[in-house]
């Protein structure tokens, strides 16, 4: 029986896309998407989980008691009996009992290198901008566990992405979006795998780490990932234009 997971988010769901190819391409994988929850009914998210034919709830938070979206949130996930929650653009605060309910069994992707640029408010183009307006030469996404506060939690994995001249925030957002396709997949791989087997995920290493550290001054980072890190892992090194 394969560990089930469940994936929130408020909009487009590119990385919940990411995960499902990636999640395709493995041999037996002992975790599953088994449930997609979204505060927006209209999200493209839950669209892209019918169509996987998974469970895709809308979970209305707008204008509820925090309580009264904790305890339907935790009876969602446990009736699906989710063992990992990944959110992907899910732009709730996630009520602390359901915090309490899966410590260090739910993580968030950030796209930037937090805590730089992450807290409340901050989601979306206006990470991008801030990070600009900053003059920051390296930016990139973070994996983070979520706790009682947004983009706090333990960081889990950082990928460096670099801010190029002449980039404006779409460009920078979807430089980072590609990596995060590439990241998050693998994480919730890695935490999928360990949860499984009942174990404590180890510190997470992407492939390719030691090869970006080593040459990150000097090799286009974008070239890197598509040469270096698809061939170490088998991965595509192309988002495919549906996700975004
Ligand atoms: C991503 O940039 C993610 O880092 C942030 O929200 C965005 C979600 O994008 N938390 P998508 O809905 O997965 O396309």
């Amino acid at each position: 029986m394969s560990l089930p997971v469940a994936v929130f988010a408020s909009g487009s769901g590119s990385n919940l896309q990411a995960i499902l190819d990636y999640h395709a391409g493995l041999d037996a994988p002992p975790w599953r998407v088994e449930l997609v929850v979204s505060d927006q009914e209209d999200a493209k998210v839950l669209q892209r989980g019918r169509h996987a034919a998974i469970r895709a709830r809308f979970l209305p938070a707008a204008g509820r008691s925090s309580g009264d979206v904790a305890g339907e949130t935790l009876d969602l996930l446990r009736s699906s009996e989710i063992g990992f929650v990944a959110l992907a653009g899910y732009l709730r605060l996630i009520p602390a009992p359901v915090v309490a309910a899966f410590r260090e069994r739910m993580v968030n992707i950030h796209p930037a290198l937090l805590p730089a640029f992450g807290g409340k408010g901050m989601y979306g183009m206006r990470v991008h901008e801030a990070v600009l307006a900053a003059g920051a030469t390296v930016t990139g996404p973070t994996v983070h566990f979520v706790d009682e506060e947004y983009d706090r939690g333990p960081i889990i994995a950082q990928w460096p992405v670099p801010v190029r001249a002449g980039d404006d925030p779409h460009t920078l957002a979807t430089r980072v979006l590609r990596v995060e396709h590439l990241l998050y997949p693998r994480v919730v791989d890695q935490f999928g795998r360990a949860l499984a087997r009942g174990c404590r995920p180890a510190p997470f290493s992407p492939p390719g780490t030691a090869f970006l550290a080593h040459s990150r001054a000097t090799v286009d980072l974008e070239r890197a990932i598509s040469a270096g890190f698809a061939a170490r892992t088998g991965a595509a090194a192309h988002g495919n234009g549906e996700r975004t």
